[in-house]
């Protein structure tokens, strides 16, 4: 039934498919039964998927125990032009050049405090931050704090994310001088909150070796909770004999985000939510047993359909 519908769907713009693929997920979740989530459900949807908070609702029936909505800028912004999604599924992948197409964080904070009512207690929101585009490098401490904010009060969890190919200059901010100020505004919101809310920094799959190790020392310094591993794979996508710059992932991820929980693993005891390719249960089974935490899906869920994220927890939960 799935493979009928994914032909269908595949026929559309990737962005369309993607807005009508998100109305039938909230159609079927009103037809499904919910059933309880399994305490120690380690399957999450990743973020740009529900940019916007749409799917809370919706998501546990799916069988996701969390979901990291986003990534929210302070300001609402439209992103990039399009086309600016495109998939190849010979090879199983997805392209973005998204650029942060977002609500803003006022709105979207709303949203989130108003679904809390309606979803299990037991369901995680994640709330992924990033900068405005016009937000120049050297403030982007203040955007980061001002994004987290409005979520003070309900966010299970923030991840600052400095990893997205698709904002100029965002990912030159993976380094200690500047994720440092990052971190501590955040903390700030954090501490004043009066809330326990664990932080997490989402990382590039470029980042490895003595870069990595330097960042991931400097991060445990600064009082980080964990790592989210990986962001999508910088490239290019050839589009009318133009080249367009944005982030692969899929399946061309599986073994680079596998090498990069194997290598961050054997340098800290952090916890990590490992995301990045995960296309089978194998995959799954397999990042759990390299040491991760947790585990996001994004293009898998595309590719495998609406109920890849429950086979996978049946997979590891029983
Ligand atoms: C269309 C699209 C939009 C994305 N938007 C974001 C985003 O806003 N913030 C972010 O941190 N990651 C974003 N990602 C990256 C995913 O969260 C994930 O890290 C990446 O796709 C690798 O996982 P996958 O191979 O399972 O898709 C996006 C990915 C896709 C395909």
């Amino acid at each position: 039934m799935w493979w009928l519908l994914r032909k269908v769907l595949f026929l559309l713009d990737a962005e369309d498919a993607h807005a009508l693929a998100k109305w039938g997920i909230r159609g079927m979740a009103r037809v499904l039964p919910l059933r309880p989530l399994l305490e120690g459900n380690p399957v999450g949807l990743a973020a740009g998927f529900d940019k916007n908070a749409e799917l809370l609702e919706a998501l546990p029936v799916f069988g996701f125990s969390s979901v990291e909505i986003g990534t929210v800028t302070p300001l609402p912004q439209g992103g990039n032009d399009r086309p600016r999604l495109f998939r190849n599924p010979h090879d199983s992948t997805l392209f973005n050049r998204m650029g942060f197409n977002n609500l803003g964080a006022g709105i979207i904070s709303e949203r989130v405090r108003r679904a809390r009512k309606r979803i299990p207690t037991n369901f995680k929101i994640g709330v992924n931050l990033g900068k405005n585009k016009s937000t120049p490098d050297e403030l982007a401490h203040q955007d980061y704090a001002k994004a987290a904010t409005p979520f003070a009060d309900t966010a299970d969890y923030f991840v600052i994310n400095v990893s997205s190919p698709n904002t100029p200059g965002l990912r030159t901010l993976q380094s200690p001088e500047h994720l440092n100020p990052i971190v501590k505004e955040v903390k700030e919101v954090i501490r004043k909150s009066g809330r326990q809310i664990p932080l997490y920094v989402k990382l590039a799959p470029e980042l490895s070796g003595d870069s990595l190790k330097r960042l991931i020392r400097a991060l445990e310094t600064a009082g980080i909770s964990g790592l989210v591993l990986t962001n999508t794979l910088g490239g290019d996508y050839i589009y009318r004999q133009k080249s367009l710059p944005g982030g692969w992932s899929g399946q061309i991820l599986t073994s680079i985000a596998r090498d990069r929980l194997i290598e961050v693993r054997s340098i800290t005891a952090l916890p990590i939510i490992s995301v990045g390719g995960i296309m089978t249960v194998e995959d799954a089974s397999e990042r759990m047993k390299l040491g991760a935490t947790s585990i996001q899906l994004y293009t898998g869920w595309i590719y495998q359909g609406p109920f890849f994220a429950r086979k996978i927890y049946r997979a590891l939960c029983g």
